[in-house]
């Protein structure tokens, strides 16, 4: 059975889909790792970011491997150097190079063949698993994500400005919407669950009841 989990950055996709999986004992996929990857080995090439081609070349050339939640490339963890604020501002030009998503949905459609897995992206619904089983859309508000993300970095500590994290998530939301291929659009035959006010356990809990009621 797959299982497909789209929606905007700071939906809380990443959290949820980790904890459903291992409710159901289903792998878990998460595919902006993949495009984060890519963007730190652009990184690390010091490619020439107007040139598309050569960021596909260097995606190519990549061994990718990811497991467990755990991403590594050329047989390095990276998990945490993808998350960092260069590689999220780079990723754009991974998302966006029609090559390279080519290659991406490919190996996303391979990591899942004989499968249960759950799957976690922009366009997992749409455009990679179409005939998924259980196809969830899963956002919140502009103004919820803001308010939970200066909540994380006040956490750790980090002065944050709401006004300027909303803004940063409007122009996201623009981006991944605007996208020529593989855009963020949420498919027609996906349930809708918007999390404004909920906690984690109560959005896993709600989808465990979506897939209950499908099996
Ligand atoms: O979910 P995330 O923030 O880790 O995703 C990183 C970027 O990759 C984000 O800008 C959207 C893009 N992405 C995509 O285009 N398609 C996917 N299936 C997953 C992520």
């Amino acid at each position: 059975m797959i299982i497909t989990i789209d929606g905007p950055a700071g939906a809380g996709k990443s959290t949820v889909a980790k904890q459903l999986a291992a409710m159901l004992g289903f792998d878990y996929l998460d595919t902006g790792a993949m495009y984060r990857a890519v963007a730190l080995c652009g990184l690390r090439n010091r490619v020439h970011w107007d040139n598309p081609a050569e960021l596909a070349a260097v995606a190519e050339q990549m061994q990718l491997r990811i497991e467990s939640g755990q991403t590594f490339v050329d047989g390095e963890e990276v998990s945490d150097a993808i998350r960092s604020a260069d590689v999220t501002e780079k990723t754009r030009f991974a998302a966006n190079n029609p090559a390279i998503r080519a290659m991406m949905v490919r190996r996303q459609q391979q990591a899942a063949r004989g499968k249960n897995i759950v799957t976690e992206g922009r366009d997992q619904g749409t455009a990679v698993f179409p005939d998924a089983q259980c196809k969830i859309y899963l956002t919140a508000t502009p103004e919820e994500r803001a308010r939970r993300r200066v909540r994380e970095y006040g956490q750790r500590g980090v002065p944050a400005d709401y006004a300027e994290i909303l803004r940063q998530i409007n122009q996201r939301d623009a981006g991944d919407m605007a996208r020529e291929v593989g855009p963020l659009c949420e498919p027609a035959d996906a349930i809708r669950v918007v999390t404004d006010g909920m906690t984690i356990d109560q959005v896993v809990a709600q989808l465990a009841g979506i897939v209950e009621n499908l099996t």
